[in-house]
């Protein structure tokens, strides 16, 4: 499609510019477009009707004004004939007009669609590690700002081009056939005009962009600090005036550029408002000047003068096309720079189930790093101008292990032994770079991800729940669950009495703005949630860590009814639980280094009976 071309043309042209933009971008513009072609066809015929009829009303008001110079009998009947067909063509005008603006709409908000989907769909499947280095209100605005200034490249910046490229040759080829010297000398004033045109609009570029870096950041402050912890971080340190100044200081910058912008942009208009103005006069001038003398006849004078306007306006614009295309591509670019990290864990074509109801966990000589920075993250959302791409220490060197059936495996350590690193390579949030985990006797890496997400539970320190309701939150485990199964987990985990008094019962919101839960009341919900999901492998890692001994009993009532019947890792501090393992492995700087049950480890005097000495806090109950 020659539209296409044009867009490549301009960008060929940019490569040399100082904005680069990653190799084959247009191309897959094209293709996101793909799906749109037929819009785009009809979407370009009526661009060119509406530029026939741009360039007909003019020539029509030109044989208007020669019909009443000419005279005569038949004058009258002529000018009544030629001003309804003007008036035909204002309202065909009008109706092309609104079939523009939805098929311009159409595609746009279309592109919008499918690049947010995408992209959301694309970041909720990156490495836990990604979430941990972004900043949140970064990649919000990334899925925003970006995504609406990808859009513009087709709707405004690519309909521009072709719009005026087309209105503009027609109208150009039709006023140097009424008169060249006419058309030759008033352009003549473009150049004035043009130069410092596109300096501005080279400046204007420049502008937005900056306040687009700006408004992430704000919106990254924002998150950050109106979340509860952040909030409650800035009242304890007493520094909201700080924060105030800093968070006004870009405020007052974005302003700045508000303004400058608008300053940019009516001086941009108002310029070329005035040159197509003394354009205008100079055509009345010397083709009224022609027109006295005989050379032209009045009417192809006012066509000439009203076909200028519309040859100012796209020469304008088009002077300014490659940086509104350049910014188009350049997010277009930022948007693709998501889509292109690599997702972490994605199932293979040929995976397999693990079997309902597997108990069992091996692991086989487990080596596991974690990803480096420049793995999983991008520079610009995390604020930073380069990542990190040294090698991450190896956590985990060696891990041979298995948990049978049925059996309770404590997992006990100096923290940062990799524990929790452990935890997680069971249910497959990292995968392993060396070595295996089995799962039912399947590896982790050929099982599908809902076998193994129903096969494996966990609850860790701080069980998150999102601010929906009660049901909404447990449904989560298992979307089909009745009332009567969520009732019976809550009771399992002991807060169904609790639940059942709020007011709004399973209907109550959770979380910052509804119902606040005590860190023990959150953590039996959690524990219901998993009862709900039924899974025949559990994993507790420190579940009760940050809880007071009152509800740390409630909770571990709770837990208690979890692992009956199950297979269970635990990663725990207390000493009751531990002592009833069925194995305990010690683990110290990612291998472990001592594996038995309590009284031999303790015989022993190495690492467990000195964390014994130490860590391990007594039964509360
Ligand atoms: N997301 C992460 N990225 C990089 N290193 C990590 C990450 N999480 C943990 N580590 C490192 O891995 C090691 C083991 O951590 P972890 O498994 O959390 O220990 P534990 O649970 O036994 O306290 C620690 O040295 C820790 O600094
Ligand atoms: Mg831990």
């Amino acid at each position: 499609m020659s539209s296409w071309s044009v867009l490549r043309s301009i960008q060929n042209a940019d490569r040399v510019n100082e904005h680069r933009v990653r190799k084959g971008v247009s191309r897959r513009i094209v293709r996101f477009a793909g799906p749109y072609r037929r819009d785009i066809a009809v979407f370009l015929l009526t661009v060119v009707l509406a530029a026939g009829i741009g360039v007909a009303t003019p020539l029509l008001a030109g044989e208007v004004i020669n019909a009443i110079t000419a005279g005569g009998s038949g004058a009258a009947g002529a000018v009544v004939r030629i001003a309804l067909v003007i008036a035909g063509l204002a309202v065909a005008d009008a109706l092309l007009s609104l079939a523009q603006r939805w098929y311009s709409a159409r595609i746009g908000e279309g592109i919008i669609l499918d690049l947010r989907t995408r992209v959301y769909d694309h970041v909720q499947r990156m490495p836990l590690q990604f979430f941990a280095r972004t900043q949140t209100g970064a990649l919000v605005s990334r899925l925003n700002n970006d995504v609406v200034g990808a859009q513009r490249a087709f709707t405004s910046t690519l309909s521009g081009v072709v719009s005026n490229v087309i209105q503009l040759a027609l109208t150009a080829a039709v006023m140097f056939t009424l008169s060249w010297q006419i058309t030759a000398l008033s352009l003549l004033l473009l150049p004035v005009f043009i130069v410092p045109a596109r300096r501005v609009g080279k400046r204007l570029a420049e502008i937005t962009r900056e306040s687009y870096d700006l408004d992430a950041k704000m919106n990254a402050t924002m998150t950050e600090r109106f979340n509860v912890s952040g909030a409650l971080l800035v009242k304890l340190f007493g520094r909201p005036d700080n924060e105030a100044a800093r968070f006004g200081e870009r405020a007052s910058r974005v302003r700045d550029i508000g303004v400058q912008q608008a300053m940019y942009s009516r001086t941009f208009f108002v310029a070329m408002l005035l040159v197509a103005s003394l354009a205008q006069a100079l055509t009345y001038g010397l083709g009224g000047w022609l027109a006295v003398r005989g050379n032209v006849s009045a009417g192809t004078v006012v066509t000439l003068a009203l076909l200028l306007t519309r040859l100012y306006g796209p020469l304008t614009a088009l002077s300014n096309v490659r940086v509104d295309v350049m910014s188009a591509l350049v997010s277009f670019d930022r948007v693709f720079e998501v889509l292109d990290l690599k997702p972490g864990i994605a199932e293979k074509p040929d995976a397999v189930p693990v079997p309902a109801g597997s108990g069992r966990i091996e692991f086989r000589d487990v080596r596991f790093r974690y990803p480096s920075a420049d793995q999983v993250s991008l520079a610009t959302l995390e604020d930073v101008s380069t990542l990190d791409r040294t090698e991450q220490e190896e956590v985990l060197t060696g891990l041979d292990f298995t948990v049978e059936p049925g059996q309770m495996v404590a997992l006990v350590g100096p923290s940062g032994a990799g524990k929790s690193t452990t935890s997680m390579l069971v249910s497959r949030v990292y995968d392993v770079t060396g070595g295996t985990v089995l799962v039912g006797g399947v590896d982790v890496r050929d099982a599908t991800l809902e076998s193994l997400r129903d096969t494996v539970g966990v609850v860790t320190q701080d069980s998150h729940l999102f601010h929906e309701t009660i049901a909404d939150n447990l449904r989560y485990a298992r979307p089909g669950a009745t009332e009567e199964q969520m009732w019976e987990a809550l009771t399992g985990a002991r807060i169904a009495a609790l639940v059942r008094a709020l007011p709004d019962g399973l209907d109550t919101v959770v979380g910052e703005r509804g119902y606040r839960f005590s860190g023990g009341e959150k953590q039996r919900l959690a524990i219901a949630r998993l009862l709900l999901k039924q899974p025949s492998i559990v994993i507790l890692d420190e579940a009760t860590a940050h809880l007071d001994s009152e509800s740390e009993a409630a909770v571990q009532r709770a837990l208690a009814e979890a692992l009956r019947g199950r297979t269970a890792l635990v990663i725990a501090h207390r000493l009751s639980t531990i002592r009833e393992a069925d194995q305990i492995l010690v683990l110290d700087k990612g291998r472990i280094v001592e594996r038995g049950r309590h009284e031999e480890l303790i015989g022993a005097g190495g690492l467990y009976a000195s964390l014994y000495r130490t860590q391990f806090t007594e039964a509360v109950i």
